[in-house]
């Protein structure tokens, strides 16, 4: 059954005025390294971490104030399948608090334009 759902969109404009202005410093703070090299290779770069921090914060939408506590950004990674569907993948510690409250899976979908990068999340509870 479906726990939660969680939608976010964001400005691509605002990571790319972000990125530029801290760097390494906020992409190394937001993303793991398996995240960074992937948009690293794309021609436009800040679209992809946008839709990265759209599906973080879509993310953080399903869990409540509890299942929160603690959970940093670098705990949620999108990573992409080799048919390029994204997945999400959780730090163990958030793996096995979501596993503790019978959540055994995350349904993620992603979208962007030039100007806009979605996400939704879906979390199902066995
Ligand atoms: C996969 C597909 C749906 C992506 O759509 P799009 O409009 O180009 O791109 P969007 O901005 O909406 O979505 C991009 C995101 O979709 C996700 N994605 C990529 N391939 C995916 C797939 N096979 N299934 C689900 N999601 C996918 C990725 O997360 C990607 O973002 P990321 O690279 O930053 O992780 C599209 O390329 C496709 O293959 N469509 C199949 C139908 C088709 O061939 N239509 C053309 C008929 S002429």
């Amino acid at each position: 059954m479906i726990h939660a759902i969680g939608i976010d969109i964001v400005e691509v404009g605002r990571i790319e005025d972000i990125i530029n202005r801290w760097g390494i410093a906020f992409i190394q703070r937001i993303y793991t390294q398996e995240e960074i090299d992937y948009c690293a290779c794309k021609a436009r770069t800040s679209i992809h971490f946008a839709a990265r921090f759209a599906a973080k914060e879509a993310f953080m939408k399903c869990l409540g104030d509890d299942l929160r506590h603690g959970v940093t950004m670098r705990h949620i990674a999108v990573v992409n399948n080799r048919n390029g569907i994204p997945v999400l993948k959780f730090h163990q510690g958030l793996a096995d608090r979501l596993a503790s409250r019978g959540i055994m899976t995350a349904h993620i979908s992603i979208s962007h334009t030039d100007n806009y990068a979605t996400a939704m999340v879906i979390l199902e509870k066995t």
